[in-house]
C-alpha cells in the first residue's frame, strides 16, 4: 500500500488578504479532518502549501521567489516533499507553475480557491502520480465546494475571521479577484451563525466578517443588515467587525443598522480608489466622488463616533496630476483613520490591461504615493490626537506585541490602544481608559477610574 508514503505533516505559510488567512484555516480543518498534522516549520513536514495572492505584482514575485527557497528543501532530502501552490495565483496562472518558480523551481499541485473541500481527494491523486505534471492541477470554478468547508474548529484566541462570502462581480477595471475568485456568492446565514456560535463556545468574543463586497451580503432573504442582527445576539461575541465594502452598498438602512447595534464596530474600511470621476470612471468604479463623500456624510450623521479607512490607487494609466490632486483633497477633506494606498500594478487579464493604456513612470507613481501617504501619517495623526484627553471604551484583544507588561485594545470604531497590564485586566474585557499619548498609529491610555481627578 502506499499508505506508509502518504504525506501526513503538513506546512501552510499563507501570503495576502484576510481572505487567505480565513482560508488556510479551511485547508487545516479538511486536511485534519483527513487525518494529517499541521507542523509549524517546513522542514518537518511532508507537504508545504503555499497560499498565495495575486493582487499586485509584487506579490507574486515574492511567491515565487519562496517556491525556489522551498524547492530547495526538497534536494538531498530522501522522503518525498510535496510542494502545492493554493489560492489566486494558482487560480490565475494554474499549469504555468509547473516549472514556474524561478530557476528550476518545480511545485507538484496546483489548486484554486474553489477546490479546498476537494484538497484530500486531490492529494490522493497527487501522491499517486510518480512525478508532477501538467494534470495535477484543479481550478475549476463550475462547483463551489470550498466554501461548504468549516475552518479549523478551533484555532485558538479571542478574535477570529470567518468569511460570509466570496467572490467578486464588480469588475473594477484594475482589479483581478473576479477573475481569481469567481462570482459573488453568499454564504448560508444559518451556516454563518453556527460557525460565529461555535467560535463563541470555544472563547471568541471578537469576529471580523469578510468577504469582497460585504455589504451586498445576501441569503434567502437576509441582506447584510439581517446578518449582523443574528449575529449580534450571538453569546459570548462582544464585538463583530467587518470588511471590505463597496461604497454604494454602504445604504443608510444599513447605518442605521449599525448605529442599532451596540456590538458592531464603527470602524469602516469603505475603498475610494481615486478622487477623480475621470479616473473612478476609467476603473470602471460606480459612483462620482461626490457620491462617494455624501455617503462618508450619511453615515456620520447616523453615527457620531464613526471612522472610515480606506484603499487608494495612484498611478493609474492616465492620472494626471490634476486627478491626483483630487485624490489628496479628499484625503485632506475626510480624515480617515487609516489609508492602504497602492501604486497601481497592471494585471494581465484586467479591463485595464486589455485596453492597453501607456503606464505612468514608475518614479511618478512612486513621488505621489510618497506625498499621499505623508498627507495620509497626518491625518492619522490628527484622528488620534483628537482622542488624547477623552474617555474612551475599549475591548483587550491581545498582549502587546512589543512588550508583555502591555495589553492592547481596541475602540469601537477601530483605534489600537495600549494600557499597561495589571492582574485585574484580561484578553476579553472591555474596559473605559483615557488615552494620554500617541505612540505611531496607537494610543498609550491609562484607565479611566485610575486617572487623576477621574
Ligand atoms: N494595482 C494596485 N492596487 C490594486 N488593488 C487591487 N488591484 C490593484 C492593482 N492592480 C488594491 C485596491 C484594493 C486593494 C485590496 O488592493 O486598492 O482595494
Ligand atoms: Fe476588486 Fe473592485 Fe471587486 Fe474590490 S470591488 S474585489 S477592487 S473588483
Amino acid at each position: 500500500m502506499g499508505e506508509a508514503r502518504a504525506a501526513r505533516r503538513f506546512y501552510i505559510e499563507t501570503y495576502g488578504c484576510q481572505m487567505n488567512a480565513y482560508d488556510s484555516q479551511v485547508i487545516e480543518g479538511v486536511l485534519e479532518a483527513a487525518g494529517l498534522e499541521a507542523v509549524a516549520r517546513p522542514e518537518d513536514s511532508d507537504l508545504i502549501i503555499i497560499n498565495t495572492c495575486s493582487v499586485r505584482d509584487q506579490a507574486e514575485q515574492r511567491v515565487l521567489g519562496r517556491i525556489s527557497q522551498l524547492d530547495g528543501l526538497r534536494r538531498g532530502r530522501r522522503e518525498r516533499l510535496l510542494l502545492g501552490v493554493v489560492g489566486c495565483m494558482a487560480q490565475r496562472l494554474g499549469p504555468a507553475l509547473f516549472g514556474g518558480g524561478r530557476g528550476r523551481s518545480r511545485v507538484d499541485f496546483v489548486v484554486g480557491p474553489l477546490q479546498y473541500k476537494r484538497l484530500p481527494r486531490i492529494l490522493a491523486q497527487v501522491e499517486a502520480s510518480p512525478r508532477p505534471d501538467a494534470a495535477n492541477y484543479f481550478t475549476d470554478f463550475d462547483d463551489l465546494v470550498t466554501y461548504q468547508a468549516k475552518p479549523k474548529s478551533a484555532p485558538p484566541g479571542g478574535t477570529h475571521f470567518v468569511a460570509v462570502m466570496h467572490g467578486c462581480d464588480k469588475f473594477c477595471a484594475y482589479c483581478i479577484v473576479p477573475y481569481t475568485r469567481g462570482r459573488e456568492r453568499s454564504k448560508d446565514w444559518r451556516e454563518i451563525v453556527e460557525e460565529v456560535e461555535l467560535l463563541a463556545a470555544r472563547g471568541a468574543f471578537e469576529v471580523t466578517l469578510l468577504g469582497q463586497t460585504i455589504s451586498s451580503y445576501a441569503f434567502a432573504g437576509v441582506d447584510f443588515a439581517g446578518l449582523l442582527a443574528k449575529l449580534h445576539a450571538v453569546e459570548g461575541i462582544q464585538s463583530i467587525r467587518f470588511l471590505t465594502s463597496y461604497p454604494t452598498d454602504m445604504t443608510p438602512a444599513l447605518f442605521a443598522a449599525i448605529s442599532a447595534l451596540p456590538k458592531v464596530g464603527t470602524g469602516i474600511h469603505l475603498p475610494f480608489q481615486s478622487g477623480s470621476n475621470a479616473i473612478l470612471s476609467a476603473m470602471n468604479r460606480r459612483y462620482r466622488i461626490e457620491e462617494y463623500e455624501a455617503i462618508l456624510a450619511e453615515g456620520r450623521r447616523e453615527i457620531p463616533d464613526l471612522l472610515y479607512s480606506t484603499d487608494i490607487i495612484v498611478g493609474y494609466p492616465g492620472e494626471t496630476e490634476a486627478d491626483f490632486q483630487a485624490t489628496l483633497d479628499v484625503v485632506e477633506r475626510q480624515g480617515f483613520s487609516a489609508a492602504f494606498m497602492f501604486k497601481y500594478s497592471p494585471r494581465e487579464g484586467t479591463l485595464a490591461s486589455r485596453r492597453g493604456g501607456a503606464e505612468l513612470p514608475a518614479a511618478v507613481k512612486e513621488e505621489r504615493l510618497a506625498r499621499l501617504s505623508a498627507a495620509q501619517d497626518r491625518q492619522t495623526q490628527a484622528v488620534l490626537a483628537a482622542q488624547l484627553g477623552r474617555e474612551l471604551e475599549i475591548l483587550l484583544d491581545e498582549p502587546s506585541k512589543k512588550d508583555e507588561t502591555r495589553l492592547r485594545g481596541r475602540t469601537r470604531n477601530n483605534l489600537r490602544v495600549i494600557v499597561e497590564a495589571r492582574p485585574d485586566l484580561r484578553i476579553g474585557m472591555k474596559i473605559r481608559v483615557r488615552p494620554t499619548a500617541i505612540a505611531g498609529t496607537s494610543l498609550l491610555a491609562d484607565l479611566a477610574d485610575a486617572a487623576p481627578g477621574g
